[in-house]
């Protein structure tokens, strides 16, 4: 996994070098200046030469100058590099996210995946910019403190290193923990956004079923289990930065007790304890570096881990060489088509499926809901893939073609709309990024929508909300046919596009579906029987499969299942 992380330094090598090299120069001047310290004390002083002192004073100001300077390519081209990483972590991610099939997102909830995009990411930025930086600054100021203390008193060193191996016991043991806090913590989170999220969406049926208190019981839970575990984290964060403390402080201590002893013996200059004991204070350095490593390492691999599970599914990928097709008859052809969803493979929705329809007709689906209609339709744009059977349009299999020009043929207008935050022109665009202003108001007029957009309060431009939050169904519904008419596709699919809608819109649309459905092959999925009665063949789709089919008249005559279908609904007429 480490491997994996490394390779997203690539681009930034120069970068990374010259960050790792500053740190370096910063933590050699660290090392320098006690020393210097000892030296000014014990010989400089003595000498009593304030030129000689000024001299000496000079360099250290020069040696300070650089350290800030370092200090400063540390804290941003660092960061940079950072931020590099990361907005190229988030686009592959994104961008993979986009390639995943319909599947992917029927089985997992948006709020996580925010999170791992969002969230995840920065953390790992953090650290792959603070993570190299500490590990340089940590082991050299550690080997270096070392050295230099060696040299500055050896006995005293001595003393110090029955110490050490303490401090890696604590560490070592600290790390696991931390790394499973922090596991259980990002799980959390990403809980918590799952929630917000799904009750933002929904907040219309929150308030409707005065559900607030139920979903504010629910979100505290959530945001209670993070809390916890969160406190466990910081606990265990807690405990390691005492331990340190203390090893550090009865370090001091000790030094001070053995230093002074030397001291009085003549063995030690004073310089040289001074020197030796802010040499104690460096070496908290690498201690708190290698927590604060440890600590943000820790984070990001497991956001990390996430990250790559992301970009370990499958993306729904075209075909060796499949074909870009500019042109389409519209000729459909389903043959044996058999598929059960992923995430329930037992139960075979569509079994030996078969029909054909030709260029330009109409044929629609009926049957009890649950039957496996607006699935027969999903399929045609590969929404899913099969699992048997083949389907052709103008005879090629339709996995022979590029997804991107499969879609680029086929509209889809469904019940339950989707509009996108911003304004109803980029809706409408949405359906061919660069048509003209002329276009989109010809679709618009096409779908009858023009007049209630021109009478929106900046016409076309205005904002429609998030998921159209400020529109009537009926007001969406026409918006998403205008991006249909716009799009223009030869190949149109009608998965129950009025059953939103009260009778009188039902009624103006239909003649808006029956416009766009000409000179198309139309796929029509609808409840009330009233809008099919006109298609050129009619299927009544059940759990069995296709189990009748003909045109209204024959259906009729037949006085089966449609038959039944189109009494019950008489009844209610
Ligand atoms: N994304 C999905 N994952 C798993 N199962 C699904 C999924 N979508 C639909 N199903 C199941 O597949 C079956 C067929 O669903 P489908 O939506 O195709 O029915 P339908 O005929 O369009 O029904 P309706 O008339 O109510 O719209 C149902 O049993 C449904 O539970
Ligand atoms: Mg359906």
């Amino acid at each position: 996994m480490l491997r994996k992380f490394m390779a997203y330094y690539k681009p930034y090598k120069k970068l990374f070098f010259i960050d790792m090299f500053a740190a370096l120069v910063m933590s050699l001047i660290d090392l320098i200046t006690p020393q210097f310290t000892s030296y000014f004390i014990d010989e400089l002083i003595p000498k009593g030469s304030l030129s000689l002192i000024y001299r000496y004073l000079f360099f250290l100001a020069i040696a300070y100058l650089i350290h800030v300077i370092c200090g400063y390519v540390v804290e941003y081209w660092g960061h940079v590099m950072g931020v590099g990483i990361e907005y190229d972590m988030r686009k592959e991610m994104f961008d993979h996210m986009q390639t995943l099939p319909v599947e992917f997102y029927d089985n997992v909830q948006t709020g996580k995946l925010m999170s791992r995009l969002v969230g995840d990411l920065n953390e790992i930025s953090e650290a792959a910019h603070h993570g190299p930086e500490n590990v340089v600054l940590a082991t050299t100021v550690f080997i270096g403190s070392f050295i230099m203390m060696f040299i500055t008193s050896w006995q005293l060193t001595l003393i110090l290193l029955a110490f050490v191996p303490i401090m890696f016991v604590i560490a070592i043991n600290r790390n696991m923990k931390f790394r499973n806090a922090f596991r259980e913590m990002r799980k959390k989170i990403a809980q918590i956004n799952a929630q917000a999220e799904n009750n933002f969406s929904g907040i219309r049926v929150v308030k409707a079923f005065n559900g607030e208190e139920l979903e504010i019981e629910a979100f505290n839970e959530g945001n209670q289990n993070f809390a916890d575990t969160r406190k466990v984290a910081l606990k265990t964060m807690a405990e390691f930065g005492v331990s340190v403390k203390t090893f550090i402080y009865s370090t001091q201590i000790i030094v001070f007790i053995a230093g002074s002893y030397l001291v009085l013996n003549g063995q030690l200059e004073v310089g040289q304890l001074v020197a030796f004991l802010l040499y104690v204070q460096l070496f908290r350095q690498p201690v708190d570096r290698t927590t604060q490593f440890l600590l943000m390492f820790n984070q990001a691999m497991s956001g990390f881990e996430r990250f790559l599970e992301v970009l370990d599914i499958p993306a729904q990928q075209d075909k060796e060489g499949a074909l870009e097709v500019k042109q389409l008859n519209g000729h459909i052809r389903y043959e044996n088509v058999g598929f059960a969803y992923e995430s329930n493979k037992e139960k075979q929705v569509l079994d030996n499926i078969d029909f054909e329809v030709l260029p330009n007709k109409t044929i629609a689906f009926v049957g009890p809901s649950g039957g496996g209609k607006s699935t027969l339709c999903n399929l045609l744009v590969r929404f899913y893939e099969l699992d048997e059977g083949r389907i052709s349009i103008d005879d090629i299999d339709i996995t022979d073609m590029t997804i991107q020009s499969l879609r680029h043929h086929v509209g889809i207008v469904s019940q339950d709309v989707f509009i996108f935050a911003g304004s109803a022109k980029d809706n409408i665009l949405y359906g061919k990024p660069d048509a003209s202003d002329d276009e989109v108001i010809e679709a618009a007029k096409k779908a009858q929508a023009y007049d209630f957009i021109s009478e929106l309060p900046y016409g076309f431009d205005t904002d429609i909300g998030e998921r159209g939050a400020k529109l009537s169904g009926g007001q969406k519904q026409r918006i998403a046919l205008a991006r249909i008419f716009l799009k223009n596709p030869q190949i149109l699919i009608l998965d129950e596009a009025t059953s939103a809608l009260d009778n009188q819109t039902e009624i103006e649309i239909q003649e808006t579906l029956n416009k766009l459905s000409q000179d198309r092959t139309t796929l029509v999925v609808a409840h009330r029987l009233s809008t099919i009665r006109h298609a050129d063949e009619i299927c009544v789709v059940t759990q069995e499969g296709i189990v009748e089919r003909g045109n209204h008249d024959t259906l009729m005559e037949r006085q089966g299942l449609y038959y039944q279908l189109i009494n019950t609904q008489q009844d209610f007429l």
